[in-house]
């Protein structure tokens, strides 16, 4: 095996894990089941997972971000969990619960201010012995924009330059108390540039971490050089094996114009899992948590999100509808776009013709994005066999319950992977950084 500079390698790759907490999506199942009788917002809920997350060893635990309450047809779209706390202040109250688990929080570069959120975060760190990471998001639109009523948001073009002059100025305010300065001079920085122009004193001092760990998890090339540039990890979607190596190898490859290694960037994408005691079991479990995730309203409403028109008359076990999509209309707002619609309508067309699948079938067919399915055996060695061919560096894993929904993993797949020699049997460091295996900044 050869890393990406054609060196081979001789050693094994750790694994990297993170637990993401579910969101807004509908990725939650809440069923009668004891392991899913958390909420959104109950403290519990994160105590639970994110005390699981430290017993499996795990690098971080990881929250998302929306600000504001996605509508459809102009209501609050509610088939979903509706709202969520704001990150930092959870993350803040999990500091005191936990005491190696990393600490991440979602939170968005176009409408914050530096001095701000770098005095959170550099609070997050010290009150959490250097446990914390800043996922920065540069979405969304201008109904986002609305709930800070001052113009709304940035364009497309602005929203990445925008980002990366924040994380250097948060940087700037974070190196402003240099190591053993001064008291009289503690603080002082001025940034004087495109969208910050700011000077004066900074009001906390050098976290434990210098700075925190900086995530960043968008997919257009303005993204994934602003990760090269600039992150410690990237979360992204690309889940399977061939996309995953190729999304690895192309970030990876962007490093070098920016002085960076491969090791600086830790490349972890989102995923799920389902265990069973057999293969067919875990296959059998998966296609009912799917049902259970794509309900027949779901399954309509996704289908007008891509549409872009009423859809309601329509039967979720029916065919797809044979009426032209509206790709100018936006039934849908609050939620990041990923993908172009027609080039969705076209795929599912095709795939709902091929297969002969109902609407709510084709829904959970092209939507699904389950990725580890099997016995603990099998589950480990696919996770295992995509980080040593560099598919990624390490996962997060979004599980399906919640609070329970990573008690079987944990118990159940950390094990094997350990025995592998592929990840920690303990922490041998107290940051982030160290759990990472990243680079104090001088
Ligand atoms: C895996 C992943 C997770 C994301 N999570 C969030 C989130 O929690 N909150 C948010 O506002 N944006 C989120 N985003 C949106 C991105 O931060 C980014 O703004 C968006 O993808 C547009 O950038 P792009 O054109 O580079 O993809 C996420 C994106 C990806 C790929």
């Amino acid at each position: 095996m050869t890393d990406t500079s054609g060196t081979p390698r001789t050693s094994r790759k750790s694994i990297h894990l993170a637990a993401h907490f579910p969101g807004v999506n509908n990725t939650t199942v809440w069923s009668a089941s004891p392991r899913a009788l958390g909420s959104q917002i109950d403290f519990a809920s994160f105590t639970h997972l994110a005390q699981t997350a430290e017993r499996g060893l795990f690098d971080f635990f990881f929250l998302a971000e929306g600000l504001r309450l996605r509508e459809h047809q102009g209501r609050v779209h509610d088939l979903d969990v509706l709202g969520r706390p704001e990150a930092i202040t959870v993350l803040s109250a999990l500091a005191a619960v936990t005491e190696r688990l990393g600490l991440a929080a979602t939170v968005n570069a176009t409408f914050n201010e530096p001095y701000e959120l770098a005095r959170r975060l550099a609070s997050l760190d010290h009150l959490s012995g250097g446990r914390a990471a800043w996922n920065v998001v540069t979405s969304s639109d201008a109904f986002t924009g609305e709930n800070f009523r001052r113009g709304g948001f940035l364009d497309r073009a602005d929203r990445y330059t925008r980002a990366a002059e924040f994380v250097a100025t948060a940087r700037e305010l974070w190196d402003s108390w240099p190591p053993g300065a001064e008291r009289a001079r503690a603080g002082a920085f001025a940034h004087h540039g495109h969208h910050f122009d700011i000077e004066g004193r900074f009001s906390v001092e050098r976290g434990p971490q210098g700075h925190p760990v900086v995530i960043q998890a968008g997919d257009s090339s303005e993204g994934r050089e602003f990760a090269a540039a600039t992150a410690d990890i990237v979360f992204t979607r690309h889940g399977t094996l061939e996309a995953g190596r190729q999304f690895y190898a192309d970030v990876k490859g962007r490093l070098a114009a920016h002085g960076r290694r491969p090791e600086d960037l830790k490349i972890m994408p989102g995923v799920t899992f389902v265990l069973g005691d057999t293969a067919a079991e875990a296959q059998e479990k998966a296609a009912e948590i799917r049902h259970q995730q794509i309900s027949p309203q779901t399954a309509l409403l996704t289908l007008e999100q891509i549409w872009g028109v009423d859809l309601s008359r329509y039967d979720p076990d029916g065919p797809l509808p044979d009426i032209e999509p509206d790709y100018d209309a936006q039934l849908s707002q609050g939620r990041v776009r990923h993908a172009d619609p027609r080039a969705v309508v076209a795929s599912w067309r095709a795939l709902a013709e091929e297969k002969g699948l109902s609407i709510r079938q084709t829904v959970i067919e092209a939507t699904g994005r389950q990725s580890f399915i099997g016995t603990p055996a099998a589950v480990a060695d696919e996770m295992d066999t995509f980080v040593q061919t560099d598919a990624a560096d390490g996962f997060i894993l979004i599980p399906h319950l919640t609070p329970g929904g990573l008690d079987d993993f944990v118990e159940q797949v950390v094990p094997l992977l350990q025995e592998r020699g592929s990840f920690r049997t303990r922490y041998t460091g107290s940051t982030l950084r160290a759990h990472l295996g990243l680079a104090q900044p001088s």
